[in-house]
């Protein structure tokens, strides 16, 4: 039998209480030309091209400056990543900064990583800093329905470190209040 693709509710949360075990299908679409095979859901693909025309007038000239490093991974993705990260930068990096398999919210569909469009970029942490081109896009994120998912001094609550540079879909009324308001998806739900 045949099931449609849906989309998954935005206000999902996963994280390592709150494994993630999908039984739909995503409906996912790519986010640019550029990096090929980097995609999210529909709804967040959209958004995400309609901030940067805002950003740069024309999503096309975003992202000529911010790359798509990682979008959607599958759980098996996710696995290779820890186990890849865990042989080359060790256990207390990798428990920082990458999610244990089956516990990433890039499984979803609804969460970004995004780099300056340098000649190096550095997979797990790319670099988008809190000035400049990255910072202005800081600014327009919540209107377009993202937040800044792991923010500085909210390790604890969300059991990851500072991630500048990941970003997550929550709809633009929720992104709204989290970013007024300074809290995680974690605070928010509760
Ligand atoms: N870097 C984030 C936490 C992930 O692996 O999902
Ligand atoms: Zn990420």
């Amino acid at each position: 039998m045949l099931r449609r693709a849906a989309a998954v509710d935005y206000l999902t949360l996963v994280n390592a209480e709150r494994p993630w075990r999908p039984d739909e299908r995503l409906r996912l679409v790519p986010v640019n030309r550029q990096d090929k095979g980097v995609m999210l859901q529909s709804e967040a693909a959209c958004q995400l091209n309609r901030l940067l025309q805002q950003l740069t007038g024309s999503a096309e000239a975003g992202w000529q400056q911010i790359a798509a490093v990682s979008g959607w991974r599958s759980r098996q993705e996710q696995r290779r990543i820890w186990w890849q990260s865990l042989a080359e930068n060790g256990r207390e990096f990798t428990e920082q900064y990458v999610a244990r398999p089956g516990c990433s919210e890039h499984q979803t569909g609804l969460a970004i990583d995004l780099g300056l469009r340098l000649p190096e970029i550095d997979f797990i942490r790319p670099y988008f800093p809190y000035d400049g081109l990255a910072g202005r896009f800081r600014q327009l994120a919540a209107e377009y329905g993202f937040v800044e998912r792991y923010p500085q001094g909210k390790e604890a609550v969300c059991g990851i470190a500072h991630e500048p540079w990941h970003f997550r879909y929550v709809g633009r009324l929720h992104a709204l209040i989290m970013q007024k308001r300074g809290l995680t998806l974690e605070e928010y739900l509760q």
